[in-house]
């Protein structure tokens, strides 16, 4: 009944609240045939292979205030770490010897840095190691954006969290929807590859921000979407808020697959936290990157973004043999290359 839907044998441009409706509105019977669908498209547009991406939490410091996130500045309950440059290599040392081919540098907004620091170790990473640079370092002005490109950055992921105006002010006190996408705009002019995303499931979301999530990414032309559900963290003010579902997270992301066919979907941590079987359902409904945590098991329980993170207690060598024995199961080979964004649009 999915491969009969009007709205999926439209030119992809073409989607809108309404056409997006009715995907959003099947039911959990057509849910299965949806999720195989996206499967589809991601097949035939990025094919079998699973980009990964390194990523290593080098700073645990943040001082914005969003209500859902354990690093937030008030959570005096962690204790807070940065890795020095030395780690940080030693680590990325590390994901280079088990073949990875991105570097995700990702912190809380830490303003202990200034931007010459970053650009330095992009610098020495670039350097010394064949790989690309994302960063994830939230909200920056022009300059340093800049700066880390000129110091060889390839992408950078900010994730516009949820594209309600109203919402974003209320869960990201101080902050506004427009100075991120403005952000968003700004790395993509400049040259970045841009990744964005949001949590599916906060308290307060309704189902045509949903839709307005997917849109957004579409509008601003986003290689990458990193999309989550909601899970509560019970050190911050919305810890008694129940977590996003599984089911209604990989109907978003198999809908994100069917608006952008080549987009780099993560199959993400969070996803992955829900249950065991998470990360494989999502690689079955659409998600064809998976981000291995790089960073030094000494202080990853400290990355608390949000509980339970399954990576916690796995070293990079047990987590990377898990990986490899998931992906040969599903028959999905691991990417060699850099896995830069698909220039070539082909829709068919
Ligand atoms: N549940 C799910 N995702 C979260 N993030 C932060 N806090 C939570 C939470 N409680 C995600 C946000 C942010 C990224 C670093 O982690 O999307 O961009
Ligand atoms: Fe800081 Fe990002 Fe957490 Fe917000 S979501 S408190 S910006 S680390």
């Amino acid at each position: 009944a999915i491969d009969n839907q009007p709205m999926l044998t439209k030119e992809p441009g073409n989607f809108n609240q309404e056409s997006l409706r009715q995907l959003f509105d099947l039911g959990e019977f057509e849910l299965p045939a949806l999720l195989r669908y996206a499967n589809q498209i991601r097949k035939k547009q990025v094919g079998d292979e699973v980009h990964l991406r390194a990523i290593i939490e080098f700073s645990n410091y943040c001082s914005c205030h969003c209500l859902y996130c354990g690093l937030r500045a008030g959570n005096h309950k962690i204790s807070r770490y940065r890795l020095t440059n030395q780690e940080i290599y030693q680590s990325v040392q590390t994901a280079v010897r088990y073949g990875l081919k991105t570097i995700v540098l990702q912190s809380g907004e830490d303003r202990f840095y200034q931007p010459y620091d970053i650009a330095h170790v992009i610098e020495f990473i670039k350097k010394h190691f064949d790989v690309a640079i994302t960063l994830s370092l939230g909200e920056h002005p022009h300059q340093s954006y800049q700066i880390w490109l000129n110091a060889g950055a390839d992408r950078y992921l900010l994730k516009h969290e949820t594209a309600d105006p109203i919402l974003y002010q209320k869960i990201r006190p101080g902050k506004n929807l427009q100075d991120r996408i403005n952000c968003l705009m700004d790395l993509k002019d400049l040259g970045y590859q841009i990744g964005s995303g949001n949590m599916v499931g906060l308290p307060g979301q309704t189902l045509t921000s949903l839709i307005d999530d997917v849109l957004l990414m579409k509008k601003l032309n986003v290689e990458m979407a990193g999309i989550g559900p909601f899970l509560p963290h019970p050190d911050t003010p919305l810890g008694c808020y129940s977590a996003g579902s599984l089911s209604q997270t990989l109907k978003i992301l198999a809908i994100t697959r069917i608006v952008l066919p080549t987009i780099h979907l993560p199959a993400t941590t969070a996803i992955s936290t829900v249950n065991d079987d998470a990360r494989r359902l999502a690689l079955g409904s659409g998600a064809n990157v998976i981000m291995p945590n790089f960073t030094p098991l000494t202080v990853r329980d400290q990355y608390s973004i949000y509980p339970q993170k399954i990576d916690i207690i796995e070293d990079p060598k047990q987590s990377m043999n898990n990986l490899k024995k998931l992906l040969k199961e599903m028959n999905r080979t691991i990417s060699m290359s850099y896995g830069h964004a698909v220039k070539i649009k082909k829709y068919s």
